[in-house]
């Protein structure tokens, strides 16, 4: 095996943000642009000769031209074997799954989780560390650090490994093993659940559910797990082949890109009872009732409520743990279990220390993210078969479910309003002033009432003491309601403001005020806080969640 070194030079913003580095495939593509990302992972690891990595991605656009140079580089660098999903396949959810089951040193996801897929859209790597999560802020700084002195990076000859076909290869020393994309992760699931109740479930004349997989990773997943395993008539999974460019779609499982089927579950001549789809990398969400969506912050309030009839959980949660922007129905549900709920930044990997050190047994975000102390990941087929689970035992339409939630514990009432592609240099404008004003805000009065406290959310983790801070500036009404500001870490052009609207209403009587109109008086604050129209000229946002 011949390793060739490579003379390179740096590319600037080789930044990862809140998940892994996320680009153009045009910019990914340039000569040497993966290579240096590559090489920088791994210059930061210790240890990796003669280790196993797990690599695999959602199957987009650049995820075959990627995993080829990632294979060449891995046998330079010394790893022993590397597992990789058959046809470069891994869901995120999966390749944390293998990774945990299969001991290994690590392993690199190849994703832009909801972003578009294709020539002219998205591609993106992370590295995620043998407790099978991402790695966290000190590693992802490190590398970004290093993407900026890199002068050279080590691969071997080209091996064009087949990846259609399971089983072992060598790229000189380095074993080549291409798997089962789903086995360990099936596997998995299937020991958390009541598989023979979900599928009795599946199986009554009433009931039907469909699963829209979005023309992303999970398609194979839940066509073996829903149709296979579990017994759902096949034509349950929609959209279940997985496409380069997603089908020219938006892979990201919220009421305006997954309208199809929205629009199907509010139609009783479907018969539907139960839709769910997942995003291009198989770890966000959606769960979806006869004319009602979930919202993620219910939904993760309503895992962790019925944790009892689920035989993985029965036995009691540790604890729970929410994004900050998450809404607070979760900790409510936590205040009555009396178990702590922790606050973290945005990102998965915030929630990586938590989990490892038995702290938390459910974590979920607002953005569809849900998932548990059996991965490291968030996991779209986990929370699916999580309310499948709770359906089989409670025999209740998912509505019905979500509303007697609210009865009990007052309802959360949440949106997200996002405005997307702006300027850069608005958007800086924009924090620069909202930071400013940050001292002056306590004691003003709004229509949407008096405000409390106003911060910048900075965060200390309870494990390893590390400090996260300006995680999202924070106005908090003295009812509770808040409103956070973010700017999003995940996207490719320009800049994306994120407005978390939030206000508690118990009084049952006002649970169906149409959510716009309960949360209307907090869209003011917003404006006349952050001046969103007339710094970015936007009057409203592109996607409301
Ligand atoms: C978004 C979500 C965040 C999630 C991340 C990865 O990040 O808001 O909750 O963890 O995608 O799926 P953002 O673009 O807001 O930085
Ligand atoms: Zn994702």
């Amino acid at each position: 095996m011949n390793i060739i070194t490579v003379a390179t030079t740096p590319f600037p913003g080789q930044k990862p943000g809140t998940s892994g580095l996320r680009k153009k495939v045009k910019v990914f593509s340039q000569p040497g642009y993966l290579e240096n990302f590559v090489q920088s992972i791994f210059d930061n690891l210790n240890g990796q000769q003669g280790k196993t990595l797990v690599l695999g991605g959602d199957g987009r656009y650049f995820n075959d031209v990627a995993i080829q140079i990632i294979l060449r580089m891995a046998a330079a660098t010394g790893f022993g074997r590397v597992l990789v999903g058959q046809n470069g396949i891994l869901s995120t959810p999966a390749a944390s799954a293998v990774i945990r089951k299969r001991g290994a040193f690590g392993g690199i996801i190849l994703s832009a989780s909801h972003n578009p897929g294709g020539p002219d859209d998205d591609f993106g790597i992370k590295y995620n560390l043998g407790n099978g999560g991402p790695a966290n802020e000190t590693f992802t700084d490190a590398v970004y650090a290093r993407t900026r002195e890199i002068s050279a990076y080590r691969i071997v000859e080209p091996a064009d490994i087949d990846l259609a076909c399971l089983g072992e290869t060598h790229i000189g020393a380095m074993r080549v093993s291409v798997i089962d994309p789903v086995a360990d992760y099936a596997e998995l699931l299937e020991s958390l659940f009541d598989f023979e109740r979900i599928a009795g479930l599946l199986a009554r004349p009433g009931f039907r559910m469909r699963f829209d997989a979005m023309h992303a990773v999970n398609g194979p997943y839940a066509h073996a797990i829903l149709e296979g395993c579990l017994g759902a008539p096949s034509g349950t999974v929609v959209n279940g082949t997985p496409l380069p460019d997603f089908g020219g779609g938006h892979p990201d499982p919220n009421p305006v890109y997954a309208a199809e089927l929205v629009t199907a579950l509010a139609d009783p001549a479907s018969g539907l009872s139960f839709g769910a789809a997942s995003d291009g990398d198989g770890d966000r969400n959606m769960i979806v009732g006869r004319s009602f969506i979930v919202s993620p912050s219910d939904s993760l309030a309503v895992i962790a409520a019925n944790y009892k009839l689920i035989p993985a959980y029965a036995e009691g949660l540790a604890g729970v743990a929410r994004s900050m922007p998450t809404s607070c129905a979760l900790d409510r549900v936590a205040a009555e279990l009396g178990i702590p709920c922790y606050e973290t930044p945005t990102g998965w990997k915030y929630f990586g220390n938590l989990l490892d050190a038995g702290k938390a047994t459910l974590c979920g975000e607002e953005s569809a993210g849900t998932g548990s102390n059996h991965l490291r990941e968030k996991d779209g087929l986990w929370a699916v078969l999580y309310w499948l689970n709770i359906l089989a035992c409670r025999d209740e339409p998912v509505d019905r479910i979500v509303r007697e939630h609210w009865r009990h514990f007052g309802r959360n009432v949440y949106a997200r309003h996002d405005y997307e592609g702006i300027e850069a240099a608005k958007a800086e404008i924009l924090f620069a002033e909202l930071r400013q004003k940050l001292p002056t805000l306590a004691g003003m009065e709004f229509v949407a009432g008096r405000v409390k406290a106003a911060d910048d959310f900075c965060y200390t983790d309870p494990v390893d003491g590390s400090r996260s801070d300006k995680q999202g500036v924070r106005v908090l009404l003295e009812d509770g309601s808040r409103v956070v500001f973010r700017l999003s870490g995940t996207g490719t052009e320009g800049a994306t403001l994120r407005v978390y609207l939030e206000r508690y209403v118990a009084d049952p009587a006002l649970h169906e005020i149409p959510v716009q109109e309960a949360l209307a008086p907090l869209v003011a604050l917003a404006e006349k806080v952050a001046r969103i129209a007339e710094i970015t000229g936007r009057k409203v946002p592109d996607v409301i969640s």
